[in-house]
C-alpha cells in the first residue's frame, strides 16, 4: 500500500519511449460526453468526433465516454441525430478503448422514474450498440434505483461502475449526513451490489484536496475494487484534488482535452501528464500527440462551437461554489428564477434559507433533479411565506420528493414539511418505502404501439418511450415523413468562419451608426439574397440580415439590414426537461388578458408560467385550501389552491397557456 501514498521520482527521460511507470493512473477521456456537455450544450455532432477519434483511440485511455448524461436528449432534439447511431459509429474508430457511459439509475438517460420493463430494455440495446462500461448513479445514493439496470449490466457481460454522489452539508467532508462514513458505507454497498469499479461523482467540484487524501486512501483499504475520481473544475480545486487523490492511490481520474477542460468541466490532460512524468505514476501518454488531437480540434472542429462557450464572465472558476458549496448550475438557475420574478434583491435570503430547506428535505445531494428541486423550493419559501404559514407554496416534485417517489433522503424529511406536502397527494397521504419503481406501470408496450406506424425498431421505439414528444417529432424526420428544419441542420466550418467574422466585426463597432439607425427605424423589407445570422454582442443576442450580393465580407457589398434582439437560443438550460418542450410559448412578464369583470375572490399568478391545468371547471364547488390550478415556473409545477370556500366563477385561461404574474387565472365566488 505505502507506494501509493507518494510520488517517486524514477529515471526522469521526457520522451515517448519511456519506460512503464510502476502503477501508471488510469484516465478517462471524458472530452466527448460531458465536455461537450459542460461546455457547448451538449450539442457535439458525430460528424465532429469523427477526425479525431482514430488518434484519440491511440492514447491509451482507459475508457472513452461517448454517451449518456444529456447527449440522448440534446442529439434527437437539437441535431437531428440517433443516439444509437452515434455508438455504432464511433465504434468504428475506437478499436481499442472501452466506451463509457453515464447512466442515471433508473432515470437513464432521461428526467424521471422510468418503469423496469423499459430500464432492462434500454440497457440491453445499449450493450449490445457497443457500450462497455455503465457509470450508474442515483441523485439520492438510494441504489435501490440502480436494481434494474445493474442486473442487465451484468448479464450483458458489462463494467457495472457505481457511483457515490459527492455531497457536503459544511464546507469541508464531515457532519452528520456527508462523513467519511457514509462514503465509505456507500462504497461497500456497491460493492456488494458487484460493482467492478467504485466512482466518486464530485459533480459541483466540492472536494477539497485534504479531503480526498483520507476519503480515497479509506476507500482504496477497504475497497476491493478500483477507486475512479470524477471532479469538475468548477471551483478551481480539482486539479490539486487529483494529485492528492493521486498520492493516496486512486486508480483512474477523469480529464478532458484542453480545449473541453476548466470552467464547469473538468481538468485537462496535458498537464497532469506532465506533472507526472517519470514517477511511480506516469501515465504514459505521449505528450506529443495529445498536442496533435488538440490542434486538430482547434483548427478544423471547436470554431463550429464556440459560440456556445458561456463567454460572459473572464474568471474561469465560480467563486459561489466556494461560498455556498452549491453547484454552480444551480446557483445561475436560481437567479435567472428570480430576475424573472423580480425578486433578484432577495438572492442573499435565498442563499440564507436553503441549507434550512435541504435540511427539511432530508439533505439530498444536490445534483440534478434534487438541486432544482431544493433550489426552486427554497425561491417559493423566500418570496411567498410570511409569519404565519411557511411552505404555503409546495412544488409538486417537492410533494413526490416528500412522498418516496425518488426514492430514501440520506437524512429524514421534516415530518410537519412532509405532512403539509402530502395533503390531498393524488397517490396517497402516506409516503412509500418500497423501492419507487415498484409502483410504476410497465409502458413498453404501449410505446410500441404508439409509434407502430412509424417504425418497429426497438432502439426507435425507446427513443419515443424515453421522450415521447420530441422522440416522436424525430422518428418522423428520420423516415421522411416530415422534413427537418434548417435550424437542426449542421454548421459548416466555412459558415462558422463567416460568423465569426460577422462578429468580430459588430464588436469591433464597425456597425454602431448602422444599429443606433435600425432602432429608431423600422425594419426594412428583405430582399431575396438575405440570409439570417444570430449573433452574440456583449452577452444579447441579435438576428442580424445581411443582403448577400455576391461576396459578402469581401467586397463590402453587405449591409445590415435589420437587427432585433432574438430568443435567446443558445442560452437554454443544458439538461431541458421533457415536460418543457411540449409548452408552446414561453412564459411571459407582462400580462395580456384583462381580469375578467366578474365578482368574487380572485386566484392571482404568483409568478410567470405556464398553465399546466385547471383542476377545477366552471360551477364547482371548492373548499377553503383545495388545489385549484397548476401552474409551471422555471420547470417545477405548483399547485395553488384557494384560500375561501365557494364556487368557480370563472376560468380565464387553459392548458398551456403562459401567464404573467397577477394574472386572474379564476375567480371564486363565496
Ligand atoms: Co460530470
Amino acid at each position: 500500500m505505502t507506494e501509493h501514498h507518494e510520488l517517486k521520482q524514477t529515471e526522469l527521460k521526457y520522451c515517448r519511449d519511456r519506460s512503464l511507470a510502476a502503477n501508471p493512473v488510469k484516465i478517462e477521456d471524458l472530452t466527448l460526453r460531458d465536455g461537450y456537455q459542460s461546455l457547448f450544450a451538449t450539442r457535439g455532432r458525430t460528424e465532429d468526433m469523427i477526425p479525431v477519434a482514430e488518434m484519440m483511440d491511440e492514447i491509451g485511455f482507459w475508457a472513452v465516454e461517448v454517451w449518456g448524461g444529456a447527449t440522448f436528449d440534446t442529439m434527437h432534439r437539437f441535431l437531428n441525430e440517433d443516439p444509437w447511431e452515434r455508438l455504432r459509429i464511433l465504434k468504428r474508430y475506437f478499436k481499442k478503448t472501452p466506451f463509457s457511459m453515464l447512466l442515471r439509475g433508473q432515470n437513464l438517460v432521461g428526467y424521471r422514474n422510468y418503469p423496469d420493463d423499459v430500464a432492462r430494455v434500454f440497457v440491453e440495446r445499449a450493450a449490445e450498440n457497443g457500450m462497455d462500461i455503465f457509470r450508474t448513479f442515483d441523485a439520492l445514493n438510494d441504489f435501490r434505483n440502480f436494481e434494474t439496470v445493474v442486473e442487465v449490466i451484468k448479464k450483458s457481460g458489462k463494467h457495472f461502475q457505481g457511483c457515490v454522489c459527492y455531497s457536503m452539508t459544511e464546507p469541508r467532508m464531515g457532519g452528520e449526513v456527508y462523513n467519511l462514513d457514509y462514503f465509505l458505507q456507500k462504497a461497500k454497498e456497491l460493492e456488494e451490489m458487484g460493482a467492478d469499479s467504485v466512482c466518486v461523482k464530485d459533480m459541483a467540484g466540492l472536494l477539497s484536496p485534504y479531503d480526498a487524501f483520507p476519503l480515497i486512501k479509506a476507500l482504496k483499504d477497504n475497497i476491493g475494487v478500483p477507486i475512479h475520481l470524477h471532479s469538475h473544475f468548477t471551483s478551481g480545486m480539482a486539479p490539486f484534488t487529483h494529485l492528492k487523490a493521486i498520492e493516496a492511490g486512486v486508480d483512474i481520474v477523469d480529464t478532458c482535452m484542453s480545449p473541453y477542460a476548466y470552467r464547469t468541466s473538468h481538468p485537462a490532460i496535458e498537464p497532469l501528464v506532465m506533472s507526472l512524468l517519470g514517477t511511480n505514476r506516469d501515465t504514459g501518454f505521449d505528450i506529443e500527440s495529445l498536442a496533435a488531437i488538440n490542434g486538430k480540434l482547434e483548427k478544423d472542429i471547436l470554431p463550429k462551437y464556440k459560440h456556445l462557450l458561456d463567454d460572459s464572465r473572464l474568471s474561469v472558476i465560480d467563486i459561489n461554489v466556494l461560498l455556498h458549496q452549491t453547484p454552480g448550475g444551480m446557483l445561475s438557475n436560481l437567479v435567472n428564477q428570480l430576475r424573472e420574478m423580480n425578486a433578484l434583491d432577495r438572492i442573499n435570503e435565498v442563499y440564507e434559507q436553503l441549507p434550512r430547506v435541504r435540511k427539511d428535505l432530508g439533505q439530498v445531494p444536490l445534483v440534478t433533479p434534487t438541486s432544482q428541486i431544493v433550489g426552486i423550493q427554497t425561491v417559493n419559501n423566500v418570496l411567498f411565506d410570511d409569519e404565519n404559514e411557511s411552505y404555503k407554496m409546495i412544488t409538486s416534485q417537492v410533494k413526490d420528493l416528500c412522498f418516496g417517489l425518488y426514492g430514501k433522503t440520506p437524512a429524514g424529511v421534516n415530518p410537519e414539511v412532509q405532512k403539509k406536502a402530502l395533503k390531498g397527494y393524488p397517490r396517497g397521504e402516506e409516503p412509500i418505502d418500497c423501492r419507487p419503481a415498484e409502483i410504476l406501470e410497465p409502458e413498453l408496450e404501449r410505446a410500441k404501439q404508439e409509434v407502430e406506424d412509424i417504425t418497429t425498431d426497438i432502439d426507435d421505439v425507446l427513443i419515443y418511450a424515453l421522450y415521447p414528444v420530441t422522440g416522436k417529432k424525430f422518428l418522423k424526420y428520420k423516415y421522411g415523413l416530415e422534413t427537418p428544419p434548417d435550424s437542426l441542420k449542421p454548421k459548416s466550418l466555412e459558415e462558422a468562419k463567416k460568423e465569426e467574422e460577422l462578429i468580430r466585426r459588430l464588436r469591433s463597432g464597425e456597425f454602431r451608426d448602422a444599429l443606433k439607425k435600425m432602432e429608431k427605424k423600422s425594419e426594412p423589407p428583405e430582399g431575396e439574397h438575405v440570409r439570417k445570422f444570430n449573433v452574440y454582442v456583449e452577452g444579447e443576442e441579435f438576428e442580424v440580415a445581411v443582403e448577400d450580393a455576391g461576396t459578402p465580407f469581401v467586397s463590402g457589398a453587405s449591409a445590415v439590414q435589420g437587427s432585433s434582439p432574438a430568443k435567446p437560443a443558445f442560452n437554454e438550460p443544458k439538461a431541458k426537461a421533457e415536460a418543457s418542450a411540449q409548452k408552446p410559448e414561453a412564459p411571459k412578464a407582462e400580462s395580456s388578458k384583462p381580469a375578467p369583470n366578474v365578482e368574487g375572490h380572485p386566484i392571482k399568478a404568483p409568478m410567470p408560467g405556464i398553465i399546466v391545468r385547471y383542476e377545477k371547471k366552471e360551477g364547482d364547488a371548492v373548499g377553503e385550501g383545495d388545489t385549484v390550478v397548476v401552474l409551471e415556473a422555471m420547470k417545477m409545477e405548483n399547485s395553488l389552491t384557494t384560500p375561501v370556500a365557494g364556487t368557480i366563477k370563472s376560468i380565464n385561461f387553459s392548458e398551456g397557456d403562459s401567464v404573467a404574474k397577477n394574472d386572474v387565472l379564476c375567480v371564486i365566488a363565496k
